[in-house]
C-alpha cells in the first residue's frame, strides 16, 4: 500500500504523462510558501509543441479542472507562469497522513520489498595504514545509503573490500624484520605498522638499497615464502580488528570483510578469457583493455608486463564475482572522487561483457582538517579514533554547561552521542560531490543545520509526551475514520497543517534520498522537519490547550519525535532520552 503522498505524485504524473507522451514527466515541488502541493513544469513540452509555455499550463489546467472527479484527493489546478499548480484537499490530505501514520506505526516512513538486491561497498581501507577522513567518509555514506535503501525496499549487502596487495607490503615486511617491537605491534598494531612505514620512507632518503630489500620481500610473498606469509596476515588480522574496533563506534558492522588478495587467481583467469574473447590485448608485454575510442582514454592495464595483476584487474574480477553471486540490480562502490577514472574504467568493462548500467560509483569529496592534508608517508596522520575522541570531548564539555545536573555517566553516554552524531551529519547533511571543511563550531552547534539541533528537536518531543497523561501517550494506536476527522479539525491553524504535511512527506524523503544515493536529501527534509516543529511549539500551546486540541497537537508531537528519531537512525545518528 502507498502513502498519501505517493499516490497524489502518481496521480500527478499519470495526468502529465498522458498529456506530454512521456512516462516520466518533471514533476517538481513547489516554493515553501507556496500551498500547491506539486507543479507541473510545461516547458519542454511546449517547446517541441511550438506553443507557449504559460498558455500550454492555462490551457492544461482549464482542462485538468473540467475532468477533476468529485472523490479525487486533488481540489483544483492553476496555471502559474508556464507551471501548472497542483492543489489538494487540504482536510482529505491530512485525514490520509493521520491514517498511514496510524496504519505503519513504527514502519512509518518504510516500503515494501523490491525484491531487488544491492551490493555497497564502504569504508574498503587498506591494511597497515590508518583508516583516514576519507575512509570516515566512504563508511558513513556507505552505512547510511544501506540503511535508505533498506528502508525503500532494497535488499542490500555491504562489503568492507580491504586492499591487502602491493609492493607496500614489501616495504613493511622488512621494516618490521628490521626495526619491529611485538609488544607495540600487539597494543596497536596500526600504529606500530605506520610508525614503521614511515621509519621506512626516512630511512631510504640515506639508504636507497632500501627499496631493493623491499622489493625482494614482496617478491617472496608473492611466492608464498611461509614467513613472509605468515607475518602478513598477521598484519591483516590485527588491522582488521583495529578497523572494526573504530567503525563499531560510528554504528557500522560489515556484512561482509573481503581481502583484494584473494582475487588474484580470478583477475588471471579473467584476464585470460577477456584475451580469448577479444576483450582485452596486448600491448608491450602487458595486458590492456581499450575503454575509449581512441588512445586519448587511459585504457583498464589489466595486467603488467611482467606477468602481475593489479588493483584493478582484481576489482574487476571481485566484481564479477559479486554480480555473480548475488545477481544485483546495482553495484555501489562508495569511494573518492579520486578514483573516478579507475571506476569509470570498470564499468566500461562490465558493460562491454554485458553488464550495462550495473555499476555506479558513488564518489565523493575531499575532507580538509584544520591540520592540513594527511600525508602517511610524512607521518602526518589524522587517527579516526582521535577525531571520534574529540568530538566526545567537545561535546561533553557543551553538555556540562547546558545540564549541570546530569551524572557524570549519562553525560558521557550523552557526549557519545552527540559528538560521533555531530561528525556523522556533518557530512551527511552535505551533499556528497562537495567538498568538506570540519568546523567544530558549527558542527556541535544547537541552533543551524547540525545535529545537536535535530537531537535537541527529538528529546523535546520525548520530553513533551513524557509530561502529558499516559493514556494520552499512544496518540496514533487504533484511530478509526471519525476520531481521524474529529482530530484533523484540531490542526487547521497554519502551524499545524504544515507540520502535518511535512511528516506525510518522510516517506517521499526517504525514496528520494535512495534513487539519488543522496542521504543529504535526507538530512535537508529532517531539518526543515525541526524548523517546522520549533515554528510550531514557538507559536502554539500544546500541554495547555483545550482537551480536543491538546489531543490533535499532543499527535503531532509524537509523529514528529518518532519520525526524527527514525530518520537519524536511517543516517547512523542515535538520539539521547535527554541533553
Ligand atoms: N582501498 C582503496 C583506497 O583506500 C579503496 C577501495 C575501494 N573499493 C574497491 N572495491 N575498489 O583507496
Amino acid at each position: 500500500m502507498k502513502y498519501v503522498l505517493e499516490r497524489l505524485f502518481d496521480e500527478v504524473e499519470a495526468l502529465a504523462a498522458k498529456e506530454f507522451g512521456d512516462a516520466h514527466p518533471e514533476i517538481r515541488r513547489p516554493p515553501k510558501e507556496s500551498q500547491a502541493i506539486y507543479a507541473i513544469p510545461c516547458f519542454r513540452h511546449a517547446k517541441t509543441g511550438g506553443a507557449s509555455p504559460v498558455k500550454l499550463a492555462e490551457e492544461l489546467a482549464a482542462h485538468w479542472n473540467a475532468e477533476l472527479a468529485t472523490d479525487s484527493i486533488l481540489e483544483r489546478f492553476q496555471a502559474e507562469r508556464g507551471y501548472v499548480n497542483v492543489f489538494a484537499k487540504t482536510s482529505f490530505l491530512l485525514e490520509e497522513v493521520i491514517g498511514d501514520l496510524n496504519r505503519s506505526g513504527a514502519n512509518y516512513g518504510r516500503h515494501p520489498d523490491k525484491h531487488k538486491k544491492v551490493v555497497v561497498d564502504y569504508c574498503s581501507p587498506n591494511i597497515a595504514k590508518p583508516l583516514t577522513v576519507g575512509h570516515l567518509r566512504s563508511t558513513i555514506i556507505g552505512q547510511s545509503l544501506i540503511n535508505i535503501l533498506r528502508a525503500s525496499g532494497f535488499e542490500t549487502i555491504g562489503i568492507n573490500f580491504l586492499s591487502d596487495w602491493g609492493t607496500q607490503f614489501g616495504k613493511l615486511l622488512y621494516a618490521f624484520s628490521q626495526w619491529g617491537d611485538e609488544e607495540s605491534f600487539i597494543k596497536e598494531p596500526v600504529r606500530h605498522l605506520v610508525d614503521l612505514y614511515v621509519r621506512f620512507h626516512k630511512e631510504t632518503e640515506s639508504n636507497p638499497a632500501l627499496e631493493d630489500e623491499a622489493r625482494a620481500s614482496f617478491m617472496r610473498l608473492e611466492n608464498g615464502e611461509s614467513a613472509e606469509r605468515e607475518l602478513w596476515k598477521r598484519f591483516r588480522e590485527a588491522s582488521l580488528k583495529d578497523f572494526e574496533g573504530t567503525v563499531a563506534r560510528l554504528g557500522v558492522h560489515f556484512d561482509n570483510n573481503w581481502f583484494e588478495s584473494e582475487f588474484e587467481a580470478k583477475a588471471h583467469d579473467l584476464i585470460d578469457s577477456l584475451l580469448r574473447e577479444g576483450i582485452a590485448e596486448r600491448s608491450e608485454g602487458a595486458v590492456i583493455v581499450r575503454t575509449g575510442e581512441d588512445d586519448s582514454v587511459p585504457p583498464l592495464v589489466a595486467r603488467k608486463s611482467d606477468g602481475t595483476t593489479l588493483y584493478a584487474s582484481r576489482d574487476l574480477a571481485s566484481a564479477l564475482v559479486r554480480i555473480e553471486r548475488w545477481k544485483p540490480a546495482k553495484l555501489l562502490y562508495v569511494v573518492a572522487t579520486e578514483q573516478n577514472l579507475h571506476f569509470s574504467n570498470l564499468a566500461k568493462v562490465l558493460s562491454t561483457m554485458g553488464y550495462p548500467d550495473c555499476l555506479e560509483h558513488i564518489r565523493f569529496g575531499m575532507v580538509s582538517l584544520p591540520s592540513g592534508k594527511m600525508s602517511t608517508r610524512e607521518g602526518r596522520v589524522v587517527y579516526l579514533d582521535e577525531l571520534l575522541d574529540e568530538a566526545e570531548r567537545r561535546a561533553e564539555e557543551i553538555i556540562k554547561e547546558k545540564n549541570p545536573e546530569m551524572t557524570e555517566g549519562d553525560r558521557k553516554e550523552v557526549a557519545r552521542k552527540v559528538g560521533i552524531g555531530a561528525v556523522v551529519y556533518a557530512d551527511l547533511s552535505q551533499d556528497r560531490i562537495k567538498d568538506i571543511v570540519f568546523d567544530w563550531q558549527k558542527m556541535l552547534s544547537f541552533e543551524g543545520n547540525s545535529a545537536p539541533y535535530l537531537q535537541y528537536a527529538a528529546v523535546r518531543c520525548k520530553k513533551i509526551m513524557q509530561k502529558a497523561e499516559p493514556v494520552e501517550r499512544e496518540p496514533l494506536k487504533n484511530l478509526n475514520r471519525g476520531d481521524i476527522a474529529h482530530l484533523v479539525n484540531g490542526l487547521m491553524d497554519e502551524e499545524s497543517k504544515e507540520l502535518l504535511l511535512h511528516l506525510g512527506r518522510f516517506p517521499h524523503a526517504i525514496t528520494e534520498a535512495a534513487e539519488r544515493y543522496s542521504p543529504h536529501v535526507l538530512a535537508g527534509y529532517l531539518y526543515d522537519l525541526a524548523t517546522s516543529f520549533s515554528r510550531f511549539y514557538t507559536n502554539l500551546q500544546v500541554l495547555k490547550s483545550d482537551t480536543e486540541t491538546r489531543k490533535a497537537r499532543l499527535l503531532l508531537v509524537k509523529a514528529t519525535g518518532d519520525i526524527l528519531e527514525q530518520g537519524l537512525k536511517l543516517l547512523g545518528i542515535e538520539t539521547p532520552d535527554e541533553m
